[in-house]
């Protein structure tokens, strides 16, 4: 173990070049964004397991923070033409969400204003010509206008005045439908710090989504979110799969709600005893994503630009798009971007996930993870419809999904922790978790500002 001792916490770096090194060594320059660099050291105390595992601090979270913060809740495809509508839940909280007559989105608190009755069901979409409670028939339209009130002759207190539909705040960025049950929310844009910023060179909105599974996890949503958050457990929990070089990562923390990761493909680790060769690398590299192929590399090109080639061939084959254009990273890196509390963007080429975590509301131990594999539209006509999200119970594996292929075993070593974790949670003695200083970060940062939310 090298000693340390000589700088401050926090500013130890992994030996070997830094991920700023590898991206500036690539023939391609990469966008500004992935050049940038935003890491403070926040301290080094315990945090403790009560987060996890108290009824108390999960009630806590409902009441002051999933009520507060933006969260995406749906995809504008989901809700193309007027009258779609998609109900996003978290918890006992419920949004309904519907593409109105003049095709604005609107969100509103999934309750009728008579007496109470859900308008639409938990997790349901589909189109409707306007909004009728099924209990006694209170009507709105769908720009929540209460237009049928039978017996209204028993009703002189009740008008569209008083008993409009209220709505709660609602936007999109880059194709997602970001709702915000606190009608006193900061405006989502503000919300998002760096990210549309940071993302004006990529074009989410100008992907669609191509496999959406929803897996049930045995662990609490903060746990099942930093599972995904941090790098350092890949040498472990991925030793068997062809993740395990991969180890040059950059930990980012932008402001209150955005945190970050860009982990490099392609390269040698540092720590490795027998560095592999170009031809070594290549076929770790295409082992992942297009089965063994016949790649043969031409003399004195390295794999990771020679590979990020045939990958921006064959998905601008595809795709039918073309994508020579893109830096070897974008193309070929692990870029994560974190939006507190619970969502996940991927702008990269070949790994172009989105996820988002949410409780399970029978269970602080239970939680649910939307995954979601996003790809460039078709240049002409219209994108594929939202694909039927594929539910995965907790026993079973994401390999057996199609449009998951052969990440479906990397993310069940992800997830193949996390029960035994929470178990770990309750049966530690020591009450709290010890986080690395910088590979950490954006673990800290996540508990820190659910904390953050429950004191305010
Ligand atoms: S509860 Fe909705 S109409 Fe009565
Ligand atoms: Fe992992």
């Amino acid at each position: 173990m090298k000693k340390q001792d000589s700088v401050k916490p926090g500013e130890a770096r992994q030996e070997g070049p830094s991920l700023r090194d590898e991206l500036l060594a690539d023939p391609t320059p990469p966008p500004e964004a992935l050049l940038t660099e935003s890491y403070e050291f926040s301290g080094d105390n315990d945090l403790g397991y009560e987060s996890y595992i108290s009824p108390d601090f999960a009630a806590a979270e409902y009441e002051h923070m999933w009520s507060k913060v933006w969260q995406w809740a749906c995809h504008v495809d989901h809700i193309p033409e007027a009258g779609d509508y998609f109900v996003y839940d978290v918890g006992d909280l419920s949004s309904l969400i519907v593409r109105t007559t003049d095709g604005s989105i609107n969100a509103y608190y999934n309750a009728c204003m008579h007496r109470g009755t859900q308008l639409k069901q938990p997790g349901s979409c589909g189109f409707s010509k306007d909004f009728r409670c099924p209990f006694h028939g209170w009507t709105w339209s769908l720009e929540g206008q209460l237009v049928d009130l039978p017996g209204a002759w028993d009703f002189p207190h009740v008008s569209d005045g008083s008993h409009h539909l209220p709505e709660m705040k609602v936007d999109v960025w880059e194709g997602f439908v970001f709702i915000n049950f606190d009608q006193e929310a900061e405006p989502l844009q503000d919300y998002l710090g760096v990210l549309p910023d940071h993302w004006k060179e990529w074009d989410l909105a100008g992907r669609y989504i191509e496999t959406h599974v929803r897996k049930h996890l045995p662990c609490n949503w903060k746990a099942a979110a930093e599972a995904f958050i941090e790098a350092y457990h890949v040498r472990e929990t991925h030793s068997t799969g062809n993740l395990g070089d991969e180890v040059t990562t950059q930990y980012d923390v932008f402001g209150d709600n955005v945190s970050r990761f860009i982990h490099t493909r392609g390269l040698n680790s540092p720590l490795r005893e027998n560095p592999r060769t170009e031809d070594e690398l290549l076929s770790h590299l295409s082992g992942r994503m297009f089965g063994k192929g016949d790649f043969n590399l031409p003399d004195g090109v390295r794999a990771r630009d020679y590979y990020a080639q045939i990958v921006q061939e064959q998905m601008g084959e595809k795709y039918g798009q073309d994508f020579t254009e893109l830096s070897e990273s974008v193309t070929l890196d692990s870029i994560e971007y974190f939006l507190f509390p619970n969502a996940f963007f991927f702008p990269g080429l070949s790994l172009p996930m989105v996820y988002r975590f949410r409780p399970d509301p029978e269970s602080i131990d239970h939680s649910y993870f939307d995954l979601l594999f996003m790809r460039p539209r078709p240049p002409e006509g219209t994108s594929p419809e939202p694909p039927e999200v594929i539910e995965l119970g907790i026993d079973d594996s994401y390999s057996s999904v199609d449009g998951v292929g052969a990440l479906g075993r990397i993310y069940d070593q992800d997830t193949a922790n996390l029960a035994a974790q929470t178990r770990g949670f309750k049966s530690s003695h020591k009450r709290g978790q010890t986080l690395g200083n910088y590979q950490e970060i954006r673990v800290r940062h996540l508990q820190e500002r659910v904390r953050e939310y429950l004191q305010t």
